[in-house]
């Protein structure tokens, strides 16, 4: 197990940077390019192991990959030889489950020891009512998952749990259902599985309110992408900008389309001094400034699920704002990678800042100057970066151990760091 010692207080970031490619677009974009008859082409696909997790599936169905070239098709795929090891990816298990569905073959879906722990039945159930035979341990409840597809039905599902992962997983095998498929949502989620379907030339459509999404079955065209900046990832640097005396950062071209901006309302609320340019009707230029006045506020409701991941990374901007942060109607934090509620409380807590969970979500006191301490990610990559983030402000040594965690989103968030140091130093 790798550690990265930080060492906090020794001067502001500031400079311009890309962060990695979208990692929820970048799986997608490689499970439609799998299905697509013929050849695409991807690039700035994230260069973290989960997107590596499902390309990896894709070629052991067949698909081939070369370069920014995907080649895919439905002759062209096949039932895969050995299991499909998903690693850490939650994003993969959730969409490939509906991706193998809709295939006429037999696919076995495993993860690491997180995944193990992660709920399934969210998107075994609605593919078990699509006609899907899918299992897995409890049930179905956990992974792994095997999956015997083919010979599906449309369905009319209500998404109990708010989830772009179920919801992309239903539209995949929707697309070799019979008839009509249609998800409804309550609340608002990240919309990329309906954004990236009408640009390859699914039937599909989607109402004026954003929530209910219908596809018939389609055949995919080949597209042409070039994957925009992940937020989640831009807001480590973002908040890092805001809470680092004397730091400006600029990240270029990210990624703000529906469900996926809300944290920059947050910062905003609570005071952050952010400049965001748009550069197209989904992407911006994003510059944080250094921002004393940070003031606590509350996150809960239709937000939650636009600005889940990055929950932990906002925690560390309450620590160190006046007055306390509520953030409710989040208990999907408890089965992310770590139980992130539990996690967040002990990386503030190893960093001096109090904080008290809650069933569904905790309240960060506010007000703490933050100390250096021993962090663990709890193998939890998210985790391992806000602890990098809240370590910039504590001054001395942070260990964050666990680091290694990172390679599933971020790998060169450490050399990112060295540099915005460097544009910082006198
Ligand atoms: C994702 C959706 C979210 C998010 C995850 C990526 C996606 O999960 O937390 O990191 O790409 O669809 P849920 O669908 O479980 O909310």
């Amino acid at each position: 197990m790798s550690t990265f010692v930080v060492e906090g207080g020794t001067g502001p970031l500031r400079g311009r940077l890309r962060v990695p490619g979208d990692k929820s677009i970048s799986h997608r974009a490689l499970l439609l390019a799998a299905l697509a008859e013929g050849s695409s082409r991807l690039s700035g696909l994230s260069t973290g192991e989960d997107v590596t997790a499902t390309a990896a599936a894709v070629t052991a169905m067949g698909a081939q990959i070369e370069g920014d070239v995907v080649r895919g098709g439905r002759r062209r795929l096949h039932e895969p030889e050995g299991v499909l090891d998903v690693g850490n990816s939650g994003t993969s298990i959730r969409l490939l489950a509906g991706f193998c569905a809709a295939l006429p073959w037999l696919s076995v879906l495993q993860g690491d020891a997180s995944i193990a722990r992660r709920p399934m039945d969210r998107v075994v159930e609605p593919l078990r009512r699509m006609g899907a035979i899918v299992d897995g341990r409890h049930g179905g409840r956990l992974p792994p998952l095997v999956v015997r597809g083919g010979g599906l039905g449309g369905i009319d599902l209500d998404l109990e749990v708010p989830s772009a992962q179920v919801k992309g997983a239903v539209l995949l095998a929707g697309l070799a259902a019979a008839g009509e498929t249609v998800v409804r949502e309550r609340v608002r989620t990240r919309a990329h599985s309906e954004e990236m379907l009408a640009a390859c030339g699914a039937d599909i459509e989607v109402s004026v309110d954003g929530l209910t999404t219908t596809v018939r079955p389609s055949e995919l065209a080949p597209f042409e992408l070039d994957v925009p900046g992940d937020p989640s990832q831009a807001a480590f640097w973002l908040v890092a900008g805001c809470v680092v005396p004397g730091s400006e950062i600029t990240v270029e071209r990210v990624y703000v389309g529906p469900g996926r901006a809300a944290f920059l309302d947050v910062l905003r609320r609570m005071g952050a001094d952010l400049e965001i340019e748009p550069t197209s009707p989904t992407t911006a230029t994003v510059t944080a400034r250094h921002s004393p006045g940070l003031r606590g506020t509350t996150i809960g409701g239709g937000e939650v699920p636009s600005l889940i991941d990055e929950i932990p990374v906002l925690a560390v901007a309450a620590a160190v704002a006046d007055g306390p942060t509520e953030v409710r109607d989040a208990a999907e934090l408890r089965v992310k990678e770590s139980d992130r509620v539990a996690t967040t409380v002990a990386l503030l807590a190893a960093l001096g800042a109090a904080s008290e969970p809650r069933p569904d979500g905790l309240v960060v006191a506010g007000g703490s100057r933050l100390t250096a301490g021993a962090v663990h990610s709890a193998g939890d990559h998210r985790i391992a970066m806000a602890a990098a983030v809240g370590a910039l402000v504590a001054p001395g040594a942070t260990r964050i151990a666990g680091w290694g965690a990172v390679r599933t989103s971020y790998p060169r968030f450490q050399e990112d760091l060295r540099r915005l140091l460097a544009g910082g130093a006198p």
